[in-house]
């Protein structure tokens, strides 16, 4: 009778390891699928810029116009379509996170996020578009609240002819010389994330 009880311990030991395998997998599936949806959650930009010296704060939102990418503030509304966008794989060799928007309804387009090599001006459009360009990394700040591109948060606000502001992101630093002497804010991109869902309640961190 021992012997039986061993006999079948001992069997549930040996036929328990698979399961425990089996539910590492699981949460590394889970994990992943987390990581991914939180990835594909939606969310609009936002920044906030005083328009002069002395003045307060004022929030934009930030859109997309004819290939550029603007912030229609309420000094100098611009109407374009609002920035609705996600993270998602650019396919490269790179394998570099990339950043998508929708960029029309109708007919309905999804266009990459970059930066023009040449100018630093923040672009969108088709992945044809994007060659040769800086189409990432990008990310999310360790706080989640802001836009990350080639681990810097910062981008720059430059004022057009027009008064126009207009969105920038220049690692060289030699930019805000060459765009001189017009009007550079440094600024960062807030998501605005949509559906009601936080993102810290999709990813596997407690915070
Ligand atoms: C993205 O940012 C998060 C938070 O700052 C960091 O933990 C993660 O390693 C970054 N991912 C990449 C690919 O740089």
């Amino acid at each position: 009778m021992a012997l039986a009880a061993l006999g079948s311990l001992g069997l549930l030991v040996i036929g328990s390891i698979p399961t425990v395998i089996g539910v590492a997998e699981a949460i590394d599936a889970q994990k992943k699928q987390n990581a991914q949806a939180k990835e594909r959650i939606k969310f609009h930009l936002t920044v906030k810029l005083s328009p002069g010296p002395d003045l307060p704060l004022q929030e934009g939102t930030v859109v997309l116009k004819d290939g550029k990418v603007y912030l229609d503030h309420p000094a100098h509304p611009v109407s374009g379509y609002k920035f609705n966008g996600f993270y998602f794989g650019y396919p490269g060799p790179e394998n570099h996170q990339g950043m998508v928007s929708m960029a029309s309804d109708d007919p309905p387009a999804l266009h990459w996020i970059y930066v023009d090599k040449d100018t630093g001006e923040l672009r969108h459009g088709s992945r044809g578009a994007t060659a040769g360009h800086v189409i990432g990394p990008w990310n999310w700040s360790e706080d989640e609240e802001f836009v990350v591109l080639e681990n810097s948060p910062y981008f720059f606000a430059v004022e057009e002819d027009d008064g126009a502001w207009s969105l920038y992101h220049d690692q060289s630093k030699k930019l805000v010389e060459k765009l001189a002497p017009r009007k550079v804010a440094v600024i960062l991109l807030h998501r605005e994330l949509q559906l009601g869902v936080s993102s810290r309640m999709v990813g596997g961190k407690e915070k």
